[in-house]
């Protein structure tokens, strides 16, 4: 059933089948609005514990949250082995997908032995509680098991995304103090063999406190090896025990460690602890998807290396007992219809991935999804920016064959979990819109003073209380943390750094970032860090990037550069080199779509490069007021500069 909205839009209301027998009802709602502490404490009660906390929430040191003070639990005793106590060993925890083909099928008794080993091995290799181990894998089996065997024995992981380059990986290790790297030789990715060694190599000559690097071997091709610092997983953690006993620690023992980008050229290092950060991963899966997990087939279809995978490949579903799907490659490696084929064959009931893929399949066209049975799917889940509800629209029928609901997600990094989205047996949809927060989350759209807006305006997007699942602090810069997030409306209001509409039905559309952060694909990447990777080339002597909409990335990253007067304008040749310059820097994320080679940059009299206008030209729109530059003259002679059409790679 359908209705419209009161902007004329079309929505959905839940499919019977599902309100039916939903995990959750409207009454939730409800029950976190009468006492929320109470409605968070009974979801931390899913979990299990060693010990009861004694407090719920302290905040009484604001904005440094602690959650169920005194608790002390095993994150993962509760993702692993509290499923096979209770005799679901033989239960699927992950069918692994290899992109050539090759597949595994893990049991959670299986886990739960090569978790326990890999615990074994890096406590043999000095590795204790509160030590921080850098994790930098393909989309294998073995990047969750050690995951978990971090987490086992209290070490703080920290997954760094195996696209990002040696620079990017060698500062995250000395920022983080990583005493271990977990590897690869390499993954494969669009059917070739793509290695990580020769970076880690590279990363670790650079980081004198890395003792071991734990290599597994993945495709098999040659590795520079490193005698005394390198060891193959199959030798160091093949040999150990299957037996672990495992220690439980207090609630705000440190889980991990993932870095994103902020409005400056370092990425932060977002801590996340263990008690609260398990509650709300666990019972926001459980909820935003409806999982069942006797019979559900659940598929994140994202990277381990980003939150998403996190929280909802590893976190959310092993600690609900999920069969998950895990997939190694790209969507298109060896055909267009690989992500259906594996849907078909694994009988999926739950698929959770990015609009920017949704727009990917879309240009694909529907012939592709058509020709596979996906008629399993019951639930579709959308995250990393907004959904445009022509692509909500073509998920629903194409992939959801009408049926399915589709969660749109609104969280980050920052919040551990999912914070604004609707319920699957609840909430009448609305196309493009995340909708409602959470229940136990109170998220507000203030203006700049930090008002709350009534209906039907657009300010920013605030989150007024705590939660669970909230980042504990900047890792090593607790100032920094005070300053990014929590200063601007002062220490109780978490600033998101996103706009947000709320329309004439309270619903709460997200409008994308207000500062200077970029969402290309869904990931974030700074402004400033592409900046100063471009003025490190030695042709470049300014530059000023920003982010351009773009039709399937959401944003693309643009780039003028003013060059050194002793530097050589060779055209085409300098562009393209000046973007493997940023794609080796920092990772091919972040390679710029465009390079524009200008004499001057628009600037205000306070000498603040005028991105807006940047915009506005990087969009081919018409220019805004140019009245507070110091030389408006500047705008034509950058526009005489440019291409008549954006070389694209
Ligand atoms: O701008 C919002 C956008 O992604 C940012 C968070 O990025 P990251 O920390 O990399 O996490 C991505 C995965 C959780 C947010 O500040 N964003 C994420 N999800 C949505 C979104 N924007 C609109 N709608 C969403 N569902």
């Amino acid at each position: 059933m359908s209705g419209t909205t009161e902007t004329g839009g079309q929505t959905f209301s839940p499919p019977e089948v599902i309100a039916a027998g939903a995990n959750v009802g409207p009454e939730v709602y409800e029950e976190a609005a009468a006492d929320r502490l109470a409605f968070w404490a009974k979801q931390a009660g899913r979990l299990s514990w060693d010990r009861q906390w004694d407090e719920v929430l302290d905040w009484s040191n604001p904005p440094f949250a602690k959650w169920f003070v005194g608790g002390k639990l095993n994150v993962a005793y509760n993702c692993v082995d509290r499923h096979v106590e209770a005799g679901h060993g033989d239960q699927v925890a992950y069918h692994w997908e290899g992109e050539p083909g090759d597949t595994r099928t893990i049991t959670y008794a299986q886990l739960k032995d090569e978790v326990s080993q890999a615990a074994n091995a890096l406590t043999e290799l000095g590795v204790n509680a509160g030590d921080r181990v850098a994790i930098y894998m393909p989309m294998i089996p073995e990047t969750v098991i050690s995951m978990l065997a971090c987490a086992r024995i209290g070490a703080v992981h920290m997954v760094v995304f195996g696209g990002f380059s040696a620079d990017a990986l060698a500062s995250r290790l000395d920022d983080a103090g990583a005493v271990l790297v977990i590897t690869a030789d390499g993954g494969y990715r669009r059917g070739a063999a793509s290695a990580l060694k020769p970076a880690v190599d590279d990363a670790v000559s650079r980081s004198p406190g890395v003792r071991n690097v734990v290599v597994v071997k993945r495709t098999g091709e040659d590795v520079e090896w490193a005698e005394g610092r390198d060891l193959w997983w199959d030798d160091v953690v093949g040999r150990q025990s299957t037996e672990h006993t495992c220690e439980f620690f207090d609630a705000e023992h440190p889980l991990y460690i993932m870095y994103t980008s902020g409005t400056t050229a370092k990425p932060k290092g977002i801590l996340h602890t263990s008690g609260g950060y398990l509650t709300q991963v666990s019972f926001t899966h459980w909820a935003s998807f409806d999982l069942k997990p006797d019979t559900d087939v659940f598929w994140t279809a994202a990277d381990v290396g980003w939150v998403t995978g996190h929280s909802y490949i590893v976190y959310g579903p092993l600690s609900n007992r999920a069969t998950s799907v895990m997939y190694e490659g790209t969507p298109e490696t060896p055909h267009r219809g690989r992500w259906w084929e594996i849907v078909q064959k694994y009988g999926v009931t739950i698929l959770y991935t990015a609009p920017t893929v949704i727009r990917t399949f879309m240009k694909w066209g529907e012939d592709v999804p058509a020709g596979f049975d996906l008629s399993t799917l019951r639930v579709l889940g959308s995250v990393g920016e907004p959904i445009n509800p022509e692509a909500w629209l073509w998920y629903h029928r194409h992939i959801g064959g009408g049926r399915c609901p589709i969660v749109d997600t609104w969280w980050q990094t920052e919040t551990g979990g999912h914070m604004i989205n609707p319920l699957p047996g609840v909430t009448s949809l609305v196309p493009g819109s995340a909708q409602v927060p959470f229940p136990g989350i109170s998220a507000k759209v203030v203006d700049d003073e930090g008002n709350e807006l009534s209906d039907d305006s657009t300010g920013l997007l605030v989150l007024t209380e705590p939660w669970p699942s909230m980042l504990r602090t900047i890792w090593g810069d607790d100032d920094r943390y005070v300053d990014t997030y929590w200063s601007r409306f002062g220490k109780n209001v978490y600033f998101a750094g996103d706009g947000a509409k709320k329309d004439a039905d309270g619903n709460i559309w997200l409008l994308g970032r207000v500062d200077d952060v970029m969402n290309v694909s869904g990931h974030r990447i700074s402004t400033t860090e592409v900046e100063s990777s471009l003025v490190g080339h030695p042709t470049v002597a300014e530059a000023a990037v920003v982010g351009a909409s773009d039709p399937t990335t959401g944003q693309g990253i643009v780039a003028f550069v003013i060059l050194r007067g002793d530097a050589v304008d060779s055209g085409d040749e300098l562009v393209q080199t000046l973007k493997t310059h940023v794609a080796k820097d920092i990772g091919p994320i972040a390679k710029p779509r465009q390079i524009m080679v200008v004499q001057e940059l628009p600037k205000t009299r306070s000498g603040k490069i005028m991105r807006r206008l940047l915009r506005d030209i990087a969009e081919n729109r018409e220019l805004g007021d140019v009245t507070t530059l110091t030389d408006s003259s500047v705008m034509n002679l950058i526009k005489e500069k440019l291409p008549a059409a954006p070389s694209e790679d």
